[in-house]
């Protein structure tokens, strides 16, 4: 009798008690806005499905204004305040990308090697790979032709292609055969690996983002997305960890393995020198440089080519331009310099084509008072709107695409060396702005440059005729170009 009288009291209880802690925490996760910064929208799912056009209707207010995102409330920080903010000491980088991406999840180890380790990955990328740029045009030229033999063969018959899925390929494989020399860059299990795990682990990350906090803990154990990431990560340890075993031997029976050495050598060998005594996750190290580098590389380097098959009147220009240097100085780091033409054209695709409407997403760790009086509270997060790159007040004309207008800029007196597809400045936020703008900038021009340029100089292409015109994916404040466009290309005339 008694147990019976006591069993609803005890359902009773844990229910209730179910009910406080799930109450307790949906408010804990309930994201409030900030005070006295007005609200444009508390709807998650308005900027989740449309963050561009939300920031457009933004622009009616002076100064900063607020929006939901999928993490949390988010202070959106008119352009005008870049220059003041890109060094300020308050904001953090890494705090605000953490929380956005997740990084306590298994399977996206990755991208907390690159916030959380300190500066391990900076430090990798800007000393040594921007350091080793004049060693590796070599290899990123034989590599790359190799890549297009294997890709596109010798035909001069026309071939259908996906613009996109072979971008993504041919930049898995430059970028590893920097990152991890001859043997793995054309490792198929490795280029898999890197290349799925780049496009699934981003995935994963907006997927968590569009889902409430409260589910998130659960969903990622049995989203696609996430249990890939998972994979490809199990599997990248798996190969890359007798490599970097074998390296460390040999660094350490090389006496002359120290500082200096590693300019012959690969990410694995400057990683090894770096850690100095860290604790290195050295797959996931490898794949935050596959991150890093293939995502947003790729995409470029597809808004490069949409725009060529856009306006095939600007590729004759382009071949005179890398003829004219490649004639003076050969493949050398000089004559990448000198293609001017070529660094206009992608600097201004990257203005046009901007893949993220907001740059400098910051964590703010103390008050911040901008020069207009508005005061950023702590504990918020903000970003910096891109919009001076389509506004005619920076750039005459800006709705036109003219591929000479930042040569004729570093005609100016004083400025031949600004106005680079790799210079980052307050209308040109595309590599970020200030201290933590894109270490990997140098590297990324200089790999997109020979890629495009042996393409322009081997190939005919064009988009497939009677095909529609591509269409941008837009998702938050990402733009991305379509998976699905597809060119036509064959080996040129005259080409051997
Ligand atoms: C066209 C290709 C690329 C684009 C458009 C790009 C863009 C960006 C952007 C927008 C940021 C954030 C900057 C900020 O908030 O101020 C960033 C950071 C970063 N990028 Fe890139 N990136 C590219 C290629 C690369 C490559 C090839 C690497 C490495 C080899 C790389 C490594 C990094 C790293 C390590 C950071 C974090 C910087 C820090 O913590 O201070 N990126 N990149």
């Amino acid at each position: 009798m008694a147990n019976h009288s006591h069993f609803p009291d005890w359902t009773a209880l844990v229910l209730g008690v179910s009910i406080l802690v799930a109450w307790f925490f949906y408010n804990q996760n309930r994201k409030k806005p900030y005070a006295n910064i007005p609200v444009l929208s508390s709807d998650r799912n308005e900027y989740l499905q449309d963050g561009r056009g939300l920031l457009e209707r933004g622009k009616k207010f002076k100064s900063c204004f607020q929006v939901q995102t999928g993490t949390n409330f988010k202070i959106v920080v008119p352009n005008r305040f870049a220059t003041e903010l890109k060094n300020h000491q308050s904001l953090s980088f890494n705090d605000a990308h953490a929380r956005d991406s997740f990084t306590s999840y298994p399977g996206l180890q990755p991208f907390r090697e690159i916030l959380e380790n300190d500066t391990f990955i900076q430090e990798v990328v800007r000393k040594k790979l921007t350091g080793s740029l004049g060693l590796i045009t070599t290899a990123l030229v034989e590599e790359t032709q190799l890549t297009y033999h294997d890709m596109f063969g010798e035909s001069k018959e026309w071939q259908t292609r996906v613009i996109k899925s072979d971008i993504q390929d041919i930049i898995a494989r430059l970028s590893s055969r920097v990152f991890l020399g001859h043997d793995l860059c054309r490792n198929r299990d490795w280029l898999d690996i890197t290349k799925n795990y780049t496009l699934t682990s981003f995935q994963a990350i907006s997927e968590l983002r569009a889902h409430h906090s409260l589910v998130r803990p659960v969903m990622h154990w049995f989203s696609k997305n996430c249990t890939q990431a998972r994979h490809y990560y199990k599997r990248a340890q798996a190969l890359i960890k007798p490599v970097v075993d074998r390296r460390k031997a040999q660094i350490q029976t090389n006496s002359s393995g120290g500082e200096g050495s590693y300019k012959t050598s690969d990410a694995i060998g400057w990683m090894v020198e770096c850690a100095r005594g860290r604790n290195i996750d050295y797959a996931a190290a490898q794949l935050s440089f596959s991150l890093a580098a293939i995502h947003l590389s790729s995409e470029t380097m597809t808004m490069c080519m949409l725009q060529l098959c856009d306006t095939p009147e600007l590729i004759e220009p382009l071949r005179e331009d890398c003829n004219r240097a490649l004639d003076a100085k050969g493949w050398t780091k000089q004559a990448l310099q000198d293609m001017k033409l070529l660094d206009s054209f992608m600097r201004e695709c990257q203005r046009m084509r901007d893949l993220l409407a907001t740059s400098m997403l910051r964590f703010v760790k103390a008050q911040v008072v901008l020069s207009d009086g508005t005061v950023i509270p702590k504990g918020s997060t903000l970003m910096v709107v891109n919009d001076w790159a389509h506004s005619s007040e920076h750039f005459p004309n800006a709705d036109t695409f003219d591929m000479s207008r930042f040569v004729k800029l570093r005609e100016r007196t004083g400025e031949e060396n600004q106005h680079l597809f790799s210079t980052p400045s307050a209308d040109q936020m595309g590599f970020g702005f200030g201290e933590h703008a894109c270490p990997g900038r140098f590297f990324a021009s200089n790999e997109i440059k020979i890629a495009l340029c042996i393409l322009l100089l081997e190939y005919d292409f064009e988009y497939v005729p009677g095909d529609d015109p591509p269409q941008d994916i837009k998702s938050e404040i990402v733009r991305l170009s379509d998976p699905g466009a597809r060119m036509r290309i064959r080996k040129r005339e005259g080409t051997s």
